[in-house]
């Protein structure tokens, strides 16, 4: 990856030889007019390496926006180079107190500007390795969980204000009124289903560790069985389950309930992104040469496209699209697959064409009885 730059310059002909120059050397570049307009692309989740930044703006200067982002990043700081018409004694003072010491003094020669950059984004990699402090990494993780929970749960817990709202006024037929239960029932089911994905992600994620993980011996047909049984969209008989397999009598090697999970958000997926009446298909190939056997589901639904596949493993990951605007769901179930998987040391691969369906796999070790 190449480092991002972010610029920010008042001047356009300078800001756009910066960024030029910059570019030429292969440097991501962003730019920026004014410090509020650069503090506004951070808060948007601009993350840069290193900040350009003039001193004297409109609207509010160079160390303001120094002292802003320090405030607002202050897990990892972006390092500075302050561009300057003048280092005055005042100027280098003011900008010491607060941290600042490179200073870019105009008009400057262009290798100048560009052995600065390379010297600072050096330094500032040496101190992120010296400083690679895994609690720091799990605070900003959990950080981004927060913020992501708090938005998937704002939505929800709104519409239930505005369905007690419309409960409470007098005139309201009875079947409208039930129907604003339901829609209530509706929106807790929703929300108690996201509780239970946030409790079992957090228990996989800080708690669950390859060596502890309790593994026994499992009859795979039971495995099957306490899948299918545990699908709750399977309580609507809109979609047929067939099973397919060659070998019936095999044992795998595997935490029984973390696999159930695996299966019946497999098949929870296929069958809500499917369309009703659809088949699905459980299909069990043994693998001879490595004394495995591959558990596949398969549907024949809206399927997803190739740009979608690298994230749908991703925590809070859901498409939207017109298909898929009123399925519900929290988009925990395949980062779930994926976390229970890895504790088995292996990993789902997923073949799927937009239209015509998916397949989602995963392999198990084979074990005696
Ligand atoms: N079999 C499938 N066919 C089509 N799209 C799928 C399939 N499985 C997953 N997806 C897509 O991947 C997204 C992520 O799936 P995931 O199971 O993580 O979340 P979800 O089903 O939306 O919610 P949850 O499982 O947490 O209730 C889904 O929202 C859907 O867009
Ligand atoms: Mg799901």
């Amino acid at each position: 990856m190449h480092p991002t730059i972010l610029v920010v310059e008042d001047d356009e002909t300078l800001r756009t030889l910066v960024m030029e120059l910059l570019m030429k050397e292969q440097f991501q570049v962003v730019t920026a007019r004014t410090g509020v307009e650069a503090l506004e692309l951070l808060k948007n989740g601009l993350k840069p390496d290193l900040i350009i930044s003039d001193i004297i703006m409109p609207e509010m200067d160079g160390y303001e926006l120094y002292q802003r982002v320090h405030n607002y990043q202050n897990l990892i700081p972006i390092p500075f180079i302050f561009l300057t018409a003048k280092t005055g004694e005042e100027e280098i003072r003011q900008g010491k107190s607060l941290g600042v010491d490179e200073y870019i003094t105009k008009p400057f020669k262009l290798e100048d500007l560009i052995i600065a950059v390379r010297a600072r984004l050096k330094r500032a990699e040496e101190f992120r390795k010296g400083f690679q402090d895994p609690i720091l990494e799990k605070l900003e993780d959990l950080q981004n969980l927060l913020r992501i929970t708090a938005h998937e749960l704002k939505t929800p817990i709104a519409s239930i204000e505005s369905i007690c709202k419309m409960l409470m006024t007098e005139s309201m037929t009875e079947a409208d009124r039930r129907q604003f239960l339901n829609m209530l029932q509706n929106q807790t089911i929703g929300l108690k289903e996201l509780v239970k994905d946030l409790l079992e992600l957090n228990y996989l994620e800080t708690t669950a560790n390859k060596e502890k993980l309790e593994k026994e011996k499992i009859f795979l047909l039971d495995l099957i069985n306490l899948g299918i049984s545990g699908t709750s969209e399977l309580k609507k008989p809109s979609h047929q389950i067939k099973v397919e397999i060659s070998e019936p009598n095999l044992w795998v090697y595997g935490n029984k309930f973390q696999l159930k999970l695996v299966l019946t958000n497999l098949l929870s997926n296929a069958i809500k992104y499917s369309f009703e009446g659809g088949d699905i298909i459980i299909r069990v190939e043994k693998i001879q040469e490595d004394n495995k056997v591959k558990i596949s589901v398969i549907d024949n639904g809206i399927g997803i496209d190739e740009a979608n596949l690298p994230y749908i493993f991703d925590k809070f990951y859901r498409i939207k699209t017109k298909e898929t605007e009123n399925i519900p769901g929290t988009g925990l179930g395949l980062t779930i697959v994926k976390y229970i998987l890895d504790l088995h040391d292996t990993k789902p691969e997923i073949k799927s064409i937009p239209g015509k369906g998916t397949h989602i796999s995963f392999t198990l070790p084979i074990c005696q009885p």
